[in-house]
């Protein structure tokens, strides 16, 4: 299992152990994170699993594809370490991760 933290805006915080393979959006549905959406079901076109990866993970991360990079730049509060989390794929790799999420999901310009 992965163990990965998704932090609130709030200071809270949820933690999830998910099956490799998974994407970490999926895994944040599959475990009832608040905050995570994925209305569009991981296809990189609705922003609703917008996360802040924090810096330590980053490097970790396969870059950002052309789709990706185009959905996060439509996103209003985008800032350093925005990604979309239904294009990150759990691996053991990322055991440990954490990510933020924004205030609100979906807000795109
Ligand atoms: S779930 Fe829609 S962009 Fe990630």
């Amino acid at each position: 299992m992965i163990r990965v933290t998704f932090k609130r805006q709030d200071g809270g915080a949820t933690v999830v152990d998910a099956r490799g393979g998974l994407t970490l959006m999926e895994a944040a549905v599959l475990n009832g994170v608040e905050g995570i959406d994925g209305e569009c079901g991981g296809v990189c076109i609705c922003a609703t699993c917008h996360v802040y990866v924090e810096t330590a993970w980053r490097r970790k991360l396969n870059p950002a594809a052309q789709g990706e990079s185009a959905m996060l730049e439509a996103i209003d509060d985008r800032r350093e370490g925005s990604r979309l989390a239904c294009q990150i794929k759990l691996t053991e790799a990322l055991n440990g991760l954490v990510v933020e999420m924004p205030d609100k999901q979906g807000s795109v310009k």
